[in-house]
């Protein structure tokens, strides 16, 4: 079964009903900052805060954006997440 890491939380997708990462976090009580996203509207990304750092990927993702997949292994609260949200905001 496809998992993804957020955390060093193991956490099984289904594949039959991709999620964005935000929602896979918020749905296992993994919080992540946002103020643009809510599940029932259409991705806007613009707020910046649930920016995520993910393992092999060198710039930051929008997690409200970016669907979660097999083997993804996610950040969301290194030192430097947390200035760049103080700054967002
Ligand atoms: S919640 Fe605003 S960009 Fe993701």
């Amino acid at each position: 079964m496809p998992s993804i890491t957020i955390d060093g939380k193991k956490i099984k997708l289904n594949k039959d009903e991709p999620r964005n990462i935000l929602q896979v976090a918020l749905d296992n009580g993994i919080y992540i900052p946002n103020l643009c996203y809510h599940r029932k509207l259409l991705r806007y990304g613009a707020c910046r805060l649930c920016l995520v750092e993910i393992k092999g990927v060198n710039r930051l993702a929008a997690s409200c954006a970016t669907v979660a997949t097999d083997k993804m292994v996610v950040t969301t609260g290194s030192p430097r997440l947390l200035a760049l949200r103080r700054t967002v905001m």
